[in-house]
């Protein structure tokens, strides 16, 4: 970028760039990349916990408010400078917190590629079993522990998702991120439907759908909020640079409030209908039993495994689910596989192909590492954290706030409230203008401190997430 001209157009930007052919193509992009294993794992088990209604109501507002002004500057930052995320910073100067800003959101998806694609690799295994029929042995107590502590298999179906991703990037923007992406959102849509109505027309399934619908004021505690929080700058895929990417791809003429508000119900549409799969279901297995509810990672890998097979069509019902998990991370991936390969291409100016090799190198190495943390090399421990778990808590918990808070500094010290509102009125109304200098001015630094903080405590133990 042109160092004498801080605000690059567009048109400087986006010249040499792919984009996406239409509107359509970027939603879904966009939309693949925030729904993934945070809303059909973990937003049914935070909203279980952290009191069901109200955490949905808290989710909400949050969302219509935070997680907007948030995907307003991430994607508009992103089409004002055509570029992702080192270059979007340091287009605006030289000053070392810019670089350090640009980098964090950088690096955050380089670190999360990884685990998160070992993760997919145990939703390859189960897709796998539940088509070959193994419903009845997925269901089994010893299952999950003792395929995760088998490095080999792991790694294998690891090393398979993994190269998922890979193939669709080498494929490019449009005929990989863009193809693929309108092929799988529709198909896990439909999918999610079947398998909500499946599970809240099961016997004693509808007190689990009033648990999770309906707010009750004596389950708000702070830590509500708190989680909350935490969940929707995950699920919405926020300060992780892969807004600031995707927006680089977007057209001028798009329409970025109508986009994203698009996106962000379509995330929460989803959550909510995982929530529906899986709180009522395993009201009806476990006869109301909450604390089943409250199993966290296991949830997914072992809970509902179990309640799918006390329902009958166990391995069909199986197979639509994981089929669903798969589409869901894979498209996840895939906009964090592109959020590095940009940063490689446009920081070392190398080509597309060569950089998604770079990254995919990177991810092998440090999603093996994860993978043997659970197995052969499962003595290792980080701050008491197994290589995963440290590797979640790392980004999401700490490099996540920092890196929206450097954002927020960035729209109001450098950029301006008017230069972010001019980049979205060249092709759409403003209409959350108020509110969303207010967010960006007022709430968000403030909130991100306490997440950052909240985080540092429960990891020292001193408070109880
Ligand atoms: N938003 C994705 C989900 O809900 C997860 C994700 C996090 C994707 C970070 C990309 C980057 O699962």
């Amino acid at each position: 970028m042109n160092k004498n001209n801080p605000l690059p157009s567009a048109e400087n930007g986006q010249k040499q760039k792919t984009t996406f052919s239409g509107n359509i193509g970027y939603i879904l992009a966009v939309a693949g990349s925030a729904v993934g294993l945070g809303n059909i794992w973990r937003f049914p088990y935070l909203a279980a916990k952290y009191g069901g209604g109200i955490f949905l109501l808290v989710y909400l507002i949050l969302m219509m408010t935070f997680g907007y002004a948030m995907i307003v500057s991430e994607t508009a930052i992103g089409r004002m400078t055509g570029k992702s995320p080192v270059g979007a910073f340091s287009s605006f100067g030289s000053k070392k917190w810019l670089k350090c800003g640009g980098w964090i959101n950088a690096v955050i998806p380089m670190l999360i590629l990884p685990y998160y694609s070992v993760i997919g690799g145990w939703v390859v295994k189960y897709c796998w079993e539940y088509l070959r029929g193994q419903a009845d042995a997925l269901a089994g107590d010893e299952f999950f522990g003792g395929f995760i502590s088998n490095s080999l298999v792991s790694e294998i179906c690891f090393v398979v998702f993994v190269l998922a991703a890979f193939f669709v990037i080498v494929a490019g923007v449009k005929n990989g991120i863009e193809a693929v992406s309108k092929i799988i959102m529709p198909a896990l849509v439909v999918l999610a439907i079947i398998t909500a109505i499946y599970s809240v027309t099961r016997p004693g399934a509808l007190a689990g759908v009033k648990y999770f619908l309906v707010p009750n004021f004596k389950d708000f505690s702070i830590m509500t909020v708190v989680a909350a929080m935490g969940q929707m700058f995950y699920s919405l895929s926020l300060a992780m640079g892969i807004l600031i990417t995707y927006g680089s791809y977007l057209k001028k003429d798009s329409d970025i409030e109508k986009n994203t508000t698009r996106v962000e119900w379509f995330d929460t549409g989803i959550a909510i209908l995982a929530g529906l799969m899986i709180i009522p279901a395993v009201f009806a297995f476990t006869g109301g039993d909450i604390k089943t509810l409250k199993a966290g990672p296991s949830l997914m890998f072992i809970t509902l495994p179990k309640v799918f097979d006390s329902m009958g069509f166990g391995n069909l019902i199986g197979s639509v689910f994981f089929i669903m998990v798969l589409f869901a991370a894979l498209t996840s991936a895939i906009s964090l596989f592109e959020t590095c390969t940009a940063t490689i291409s446009e920081e070392l100016r190398m080509n597309r192909t060569f950089s998604s090799v770079i990254v995919l190198a990177v991810s092998l190495l440090l999603g093996t590492a994860s993978v043997f943390g659970y197995g052969i090399w499962s003595f290792v421990e980080i701050f008491g954290m197994q290589i995963l778990d440290f590797f979640d808590f790392l980004t999401n918990s700490l490099m996540m706030p920092i890196s929206a808070f450097f954002i927020c500094i960035l729209v109001i010290k450098v950029i301006g409230f008017d230069g972010i509102a001019e980049e979205v009125k060249r092709s759409s109304k403003f209409n959350r203008q108020p509110m969303y200098y207010v967010v960006t001015k007022y709430i968000a630094p403030f909130f991100l401190m306490i997440i950052l903080a909240s985080s540092i405590a429960s990891t020292l133990g001193l408070i109880t997430i």
